[in-house]
């Protein structure tokens, strides 16, 4: 048994600043909504992305040994910049947060959600889709929450949203992950989540 997702999202209002709260918000809100489109189920989609930001301040220099302690691999993007291991931390608490078992796949969809990985499930799929596109994100407006959403299938849409970041990517002079380009890679030579 595991607390309920009531219980899950006030124990995560508690845990971060209330802007990431009502972002975690939208992102569960997107994610039921695609995980009923694709015949997931929209309560495990919800917990996962109710869950995901939960570690979001939390990651210090010392994050990436304690994520290797716990079994968890270390990209070398992640290991220059320690907070994107925010949703390797969640993966790691979130049994003992949700008080209780949790799926592995609730796991892997939250510790792959800031740069995707080809191992990341229909559940890290609408995660990371969704928390790309939820409502209260600026970054994008309508007619590209449209052109995301009008893909046929899961992997589609994360094409769309990883040309749109590449382009705004180049702009900045940021290096794609390699872990992000292999997920790229992948869809496009026909491989499904
Ligand atoms: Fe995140
Ligand atoms: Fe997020």
């Amino acid at each position: 048994m595991r607390i309920s997702y009531t219980e899950l999202e006030a124990k995560v209002r508690g845990m971060i600043k209330e802007k990431r709260f009502v972002h975690s918000l939208g992102v569960a809100s997107v994610s039921r909504m695609l995980a009923d489109r694709f015949s997931l189920s929209s309560s495990d989609a919800a917990y996962i992305a109710i869950y995901h930001d939960a570690y979001r301040y939390s990651c210090t220099e010392s994050t990436p040994d304690f994520c290797r302690r716990a079994g968890i691999e270390v990209f070398p993007e992640e290991e220059a910049e320690p907070m994107l291991l925010h949703g390797a931390l969640a993966a790691i608490h979130f049994p003992g947060d949700a008080e209780g078992d949790v799926p592995d796949y609730f796991r892997t969809a939250v510790r792959h959600h800031t740069l995707g990985h080809k191992e990341m499930g229909p559940y890290g799929a609408v995660l990371y889709i969704a928390d790309y596109i939820e409502p209260g994100r600026k970054h994008l407006d309508d007619d590209d929450r449209q052109k995301i959403l009008s893909g046929e299938r899961l992997e589609d849409m994360i094409i769309t949203i990883m040309d749109m970041q590449d382009a705004y990517f180049r702009r900045e002079g940021i290096k794609s992950a390699a872990v992000s380009v292999e997920l790229y890679e992948y869809i496009k030579a026909g491989g499904t989540l």
